[in-house]
């Protein structure tokens, strides 16, 4: 049966990526004989400069009818980023009760990590964000504008349902890995939400007595990522310490261009999304010089969720070889390859794995 994925690239880079992703994926389509059918959407910035809006008002409907959608990167300055995000990104995360952010981050063969002393292999690290909730919300309000009691206040809300759910899913994830988990808090001094978060945490984790976990406070766990990542497997996150995190864990192993995520609804009742960490990056849009391996390392995520686990790693395998090497990998890790180079050279590579 056809599998209909929705192409959402959006702006700079976001372009630049799943134009790449599009091309790998038709050649494994072909290799592996998939049935993908692809719709790309427009909706973006330059979409919202003409019309008013991301994406018309019906937009989540149509997606709903997709299998998957992929997504490039949202954001471009002249367009305020809260209104652009949550104009497209947010509602699409929260309209599919995509309640998992999955944000794999390891050291690979050839790429240099910032930290001193790690190399490939030592970084193997899965950031489990919260999605749907917490910090990211609507409710509250700015007062007093232009006066000097001008106040801005943001409410956070968490669910017992939101934190059950993704902190079995982490779990879950940590069991079938390492049997370590990390709960990131701040319940020193965060005192409603927090503490209600490692309430909520525990009872999950009794469901799991394989997996050996603990809580962090943010603060002392982000200096452990820099400090002793080899320490740290699957990281529970809410919503914006895991953004946060993902970033950095990105970062320690060589660049945020290597990132990718998956935006899960593991019921599967609607669709899940799949995206590089990453944003548009204005600064080297329209340069062909973006690293495609987030995007990329996104689409093997969205093989192995629609059920093509040989397609998957017969590109992740393509991906670690290019990698390897300075010429087949882009400036931000250490390479001298262009965006379009480094596509070629995924494109020449699939399927080398099979035959040795
Ligand atoms: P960014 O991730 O776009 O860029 C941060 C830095 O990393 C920049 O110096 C950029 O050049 C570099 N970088 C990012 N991706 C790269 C890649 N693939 N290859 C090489 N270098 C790369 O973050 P930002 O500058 O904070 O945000 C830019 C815009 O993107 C904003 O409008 C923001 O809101 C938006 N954004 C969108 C998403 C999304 O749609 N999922 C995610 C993050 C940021
Ligand atoms: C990400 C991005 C988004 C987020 C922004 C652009 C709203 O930073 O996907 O990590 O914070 O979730
Ligand atoms: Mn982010």
């Amino acid at each position: 049966m056809t599998q209909r994925i929705a192409v959402i690239p959006g702006d700079g880079i976001g372009i630049e990526v799943i134009d790449a992703a599009r091309i790998v994926l038709d050649a494994l389509a072909a290799r592996h004989g998939l049935d993908l059918a692809f719709q790309e959407f427009d909706w973006s910035c330059a979409r919202y400069a003409q019309s008013g809006t991301m994406m018309p008002a019906d937009g989540i409907d149509t997606l709903r009818e997709f299998d998957a959608v992929l997504l490039g990167a949202v954001g471009w300055p002249g367009v305020p980023d809260h209104v652009s995000l949550w104009g497209l990104l947010v509602p699409i995360r929260r309209a599919f009760h995509q309640f998992v952010n999955h944000r794999p981050a390891r050291t690979f063969a050839g790429v240099p990590s910032p930290l001193t002393g790690v190399g490939p292999g030592d970084i193997d690290i899965l950031v489990v964000r919260e999605n749907t909730e917490g910090e990211y919300s609507q409710v509250g309000g700015r007062f007093n504008h232009g006066l000097p009691e001008e106040t801005a206040v943001q409410e956070a809300v968490f669910t017992r349902r939101g934190i059950s759910r993704v902190a079995d899913y982490a779990f879950e994830a940590a069991r079938s890995r390492s049997g370590r988990l990390v709960s990131a808090t701040k319940s020193n001094g965060i005192v409603h939400t927090m503490p209600f978060w490692d309430e909520v945490v525990a009872s999950r984790a009794a469901e799991f007595p394989q997996v050996e976990w603990r809580s962090e406070h943010i603060d002392a766990l982000a200096a452990k990522v820099v400090l002793a990542p080899r320490s740290l497997d699957v990281i529970l996150a809410s919503n914006l310490f895991g953004d946060v995190l993902s970033d950095l864990t990105a970062a320690a192993t060589g660049s945020i261009g290597l990132a990718a995520s998956a935006n899960l609804n593991p019921s599967g009742e609607y669709p899940s999304m799949f995206e590089p960490v990453h944003g548009s990056a204005p600064d080297i849009a329209g340069r062909g010089i973006a690293n495609p391996v987030g995007a990329l390392w996104s689409v093997v995520l969205m093989l192995e969720q629609l059920g093509h686990p040989e397609a998957a790693s017969d590109l992740m395998r393509a991906i670690e070889r290019s990698l390897a090497d300075a010429s087949t990998r882009t400036g931000d890790v250490g390479g001298n390859a262009d965006t379009a180079e480094v596509t070629e050279f995924i494109l020449s590579t699939i399927g080398a794995g099979e035959s040795g």
